[in-house]
């Protein structure tokens, strides 16, 4: 009933002429791809990648977006710009972002709500620390901060966004969840949803797994029924991989 969707997450990595290479590469890898396919470039990568993504099946995301319409806020980038580029997804409170960038809650859902009013789909991310898993506060931790992430969004909204349940330990480490702990959490996280907006939007909700996903894991992730995507790091840089992951 929903759609698996895997997004590549390719964080600081890529000039305009390997993002090119990457995406020339990719194409025809995943073009009868059954899952939405999405990448999320450095935002210096658009203009080099979206003519190569015209007519294909790979969706254009960003990995971060400002609030505020326009004006005085230094290094940041609104939601209109990147609509005007062809974005449609946008990824939103990365843990790297909470982590080194004072991304908090709060900025997370003024981010996604900006990305909703432009029509831009948030990807927005949730998920414990190793410290939180081990005095076992996970289920609180992803209720409170989904809960927060969604405050105010329509249930009408909620419904067509995405998020991704990315266990910190997990991102970049090689230490992938157990597909029962990761289908568990997301079970927690689609409860929080239901409980905020109903049966039927939590329903819809599709919720990613993130955290050292690759081709030998995916297909055994994908196989659980919380589990509605991946967001991937690592495994996004190289298009052999990252084809392997959206054709589990
Ligand atoms: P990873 O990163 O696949 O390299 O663990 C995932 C993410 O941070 O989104």
């Amino acid at each position: 009933m929903r759609k698996p969707i895997i997004a590549g997450n390719w964080k600081m990595n890529m000039t305009p002429a390997e993002a090119k290479e990457l995406v020339g590469a990719l194409v025809p890898l995943v073009k009868d791809a059954t899952c939405d396919v999405v990448i999320c470039p450095p935002f210096v990568d658009l203009c080099a990648v979206k003519p190569l993504l015209e007519g294909t099946n790979i969706h254009l995301g960003v990995q971060n977006i400002h609030w505020a319409e326009k004006g005085a806020f230094t290094g940041e980038i609104s939601a209109n710009m990147l609509k005007a580029h062809g974005v449609e997804f946008a990824i939103i409170g990365h843990s790297e972002r909470r982590q080194y960038f004072g991304e908090t809650d709060e900025t997370v859902n003024l981010r996604a709500k900006a990305a909703i009013a432009a029509g831009i789909t948030p990807i927005i991310c949730v998920g414990e620390s190793l410290e939180q898993r081990e005095s076992g506060v996970t289920d609180s931790i992803v209720t409170g901060q989904t809960r927060a992430a969604l405050a105010g969004i329509d249930a009408v909204d909620v419904r067509k966004l995405v998020i991704a349940y990315e266990p910190i330990w997990a991102i970049g480490t090689g230490r992938t969840a157990t597909k029962e702990d990761a289908n568990a959490t997301i079970a927690v996280i689609r409860g929080a949803i239901r409980e905020a907006c109903g049966e039927e939007t939590a329903d819809a909700v599709r919720i990613q797994y993130g955290g050292s996903m690759n081709p030998k894991n995916a297909a055994e992730l994908m196989s659980m029924p919380e589990i509605d995507g991946g967001l991937i790091g690592g495994a996004s840089l190289k298009a052999e991989d990252f084809s392997r992951v959206v054709n589990y």
